[in-house]
């Protein structure tokens, strides 16, 4: 097992605390969740945590290493980002922006490995498709692909993924087969996922930690049974809501109230 750890992290713009002193640890072999309401400073988190902004104060170490040490080549090799947004301004077929993740490594397995990662993310009929035309949804399933290809080794996904609203465009069933599938891939114990989530439900059926982050902040963390609860959601959402507990799995789930 290998740690990625921040220590004291805040990024100011602007005279702003963006990310306000921020401490975390995450673990290969866990799901994590990253929550809390709009503009709370989660995308920015993501940004310090994977390298693509540098931290106003404190640090981010990746198994003992500072992440501004890693050499961009070895960063690429170890972590994987799929951000909130992803357009394309030029024609690109989904199967090649899906081998853009295999950039980092050799040829070696690569057509099978493509062909491994669009299966499991349903992306494989979407081929030979112009990525620009596709709809949202299934441009999000062609980047998932992409960022497990970048990841992935002879025995499935390694190292950090870190994942922006990876389900804000998909349907029932794709929302359940990806965190399933996320899920799954970290029980092997060689990958972390740090997923930003807006579902509630999606987060406690899956998470094994949650980390609530309001205004630059994380006020609160813990499993979802810690978490989703009337009064945190209440007090950091300000949402009227209820919380009801799943009979089979016993997660609790939200309901907003008329
Ligand atoms: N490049 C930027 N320049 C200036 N301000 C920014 C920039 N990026 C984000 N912000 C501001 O920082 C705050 C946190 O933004 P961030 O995108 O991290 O929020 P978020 O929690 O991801 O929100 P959402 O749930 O809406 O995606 C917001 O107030 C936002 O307006
Ligand atoms: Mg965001």
């Amino acid at each position: 097992m290998s740690e990625l750890q921040a220590e004291k992290l805040s990024y100011r713009y602007d005279g702003r605390l963006l990310v306000d002193d921020v401490s975390l640890s995450l673990s290969t072999g866990e799901m994590v969740t990253l929550i809390g309401p709009n503009g709370a400073g989660k995308s920015t988190l993501l940004r310090l945590l994977t390298g693509f902004l540098p931290a106003s104060a404190g640090s981010c170490t990746l198994a003992g290493k500072p992440l501004t040490c890693i050499a961009a080549a070895e960063l690429a090799r170890q972590r994987a980002v799929m951000r909130q947004q992803h357009n394309l301004s030029f024609p690109m077929q989904a199967v090649d922006v899906v081998a853009l993740g295999r950039a980092p490594w050799s040829s070696v397995r690569r057509e099978e490995i493509i062909y491994e990662v669009m299966t499991l993310t349903g992306a494989l009929p979407l081929a030979r498709r112009d990525y620009r035309q596709l709809s949202g949804g299934e441009q999000q399933r062609v980047q998932l692909a992409r960022v497990l290809a970048q990841l992935w080794h002879d025995d499935g996904p390694q190292g950090w993924l870190f994942l922006d609203e990876p389900t804000s465009a998909l349907d029932l069933f794709y929302q359940q087969q990806t965190l399933r599938l996320l899920h799954q891939l970290t029980r092997k114990g060689n990958l972390m996922v740090c997923a930003v989530l807006h579902d509630l439900n999606l987060a406690a059926l899956w998470s094994d930690r949650l980390l609530l982050m309001s205004q630059g902040k994380l006020v609160a963390t813990g499993s979802a049974e810690e978490v989703i609860t009337e009064p945190v959601l209440t007090r950091w959402y300000r949402a009227d809501l209820s919380v009801i507990t799943a009979s089979e799995c016993g997660r609790p789930q939200v309901q907003l109230n008329q």
